[in-house]
């Protein structure tokens, strides 16, 4: 079944590998010949009427939503702000006049994204569920639901739920640039891209000797390591360290590149992993330049570079997609990092400590 570890020593590994075909089926669910999407018309009517969208989700979801937030204002122009569910829920922004609410929600059971859910159906306002699991709460309690189409996601840490939900939202984002006649979703060439994104990824899980020689070099001994990028590289960066932090127990932050000399570069020590993500033009020079100021401190650094952007002696070089898209290439890597050092230090990667893969309480 679907749910089989099959040869697999971890459902992890396995859930990596699937991301490819998960990629091609969303194109198969959601693009016709011609590439356009198929969404139900009255889903974009409702979204069309609002003002501002609203992304609501937890954990790895909240980072999904990180990174759909860039594609939607851009793609339709349409403001967006990210929340974590369990702050939203009782600190509740002053809103605009016609919000439009979308839960990410692998499972569609988390009782914080409920808790916005609820509220947000009292006070009247329009909301859709983006789910891996039909008929999940969520699903049933919002007024639509788009499916991820990843399969049964076993292990803990999410990895094909988090790149399906980054590709159904740039989904999305094009269908409802293209209604509102936004003349970037109507360029955006998302079936190609996201065909190049599944032969990307391909490329990636298959450099597995690489990442696992990389993870065992920098990444078996230290207590803390940190991911940095800026923009849409530090959202990857965000899910990159939750990804190491939960299944390998190395403490992991993600931290916006500038930042850093704002306060964290004093916990920089000798041969203190620093990973870089750099995938976009406007900012590679930058983030370049913070990572030689941790060099010049003692850090190791590792590197995740899109290729028209990489040098020489980069680590990992992603090929090229559309800028928007990156993010679903760059993580790749970081799971596969973050895999390989739990299994180099013989944890359970499928079930990390105290953590559960969904979780019903407030
Ligand atoms: C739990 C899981 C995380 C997940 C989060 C949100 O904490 O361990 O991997 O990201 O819940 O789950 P959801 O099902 O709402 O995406």
């Amino acid at each position: 079944s679907a749910a089989d570890k099959g040869t697999y020593p971890f459902y992890m590994l396995k859930e990596v590998d699937e991301q490819p075909a998960v990629m091609r089926k969303i194109v198969q669910n959601y693009l016709n010949e011609d590439g356009d999407p198929v969404v139900d018309s009255q889903l974009l009517e409702s979204i069309k009427e609002a003002d501002r969208i609203y992304i609501i989700g937890a954990g790895t979801s909240y980072h999904a939503g990180l990174v759909g937030a860039k594609m939607f204002e851009q793609l339709t122009n349409i403001p967006t702000e990210v929340h974590i569910s369990s702050e939203f829920a009782y600190e509740q922004p002053i809103m605009s006049k016609k919000p439009f609410f979308i839960f990410l929600t692998q499972s569609g059971e988390t009782a914080d994204s409920r808790e916005v859910l609820v509220n947000v159906k009292k006070q009247g306002w329009p909301s859709l569920t983006i789910t891996n699991v039909p008929k999940s709460t969520l699903s049933r309690e919002a007024d639509y639901t788009m499916l991820l189409h990843a399969g049964p996601e076993i292990a803990v840490a999410s990895t094909k739920a988090y790149t399906a939900q980054v590709a159904v939202e740039a989904v999305l984002a094009k269908a409802i640039g293209e209604y509102l006649k936004h003349p970037r979703a109507a360029e955006f060439d998302l079936k190609h891209q996201l065909g190049l994104v599944a032969v990307g990824m391909q490329a990636l899980v298959d450099s597995k000797e690489k990442l696992e020689s990389v993870a065992s070099r920098y990444l078996s001994k230290p207590r803390n390591a940190f991911y940095i990028g800026r923009g849409t590289d530090w959202s990857v960066a965000l899910e990159s360290a939750l990804k190491l932090k939960e299944i390998s127990y190395v403490q992991a932050e993600g931290f916006a590149s500038g930042e850093l000399k704002h306060g964290t570069i004093a916990l920089i020590e000798s041969q203190t992993p620093v990973i870089g993500i750099i995938t976009q033009d406007r900012t590679a020079g930058l983030t370049r330049s913070n990572l030689q100021e941790v060099i010049s401190r003692g850090a190791s650094v590792i590197t995740i570079v899109t290729k028209h952007l990489a040098q020489t002696d980069d680590t990992i070089v992603l090929p090229d997609v559309d800028p928007l898209l990156t993010p679903l290439l760059s993580v790749v890597p970081a799971q596969l990092l973050a895999y390989y050092t739990s299994l180099g230090k013989g944890l359970d990667v499928d079930k990390p400590r105290n953590l559960a893969k969904s979780v019903t309480v407030q």
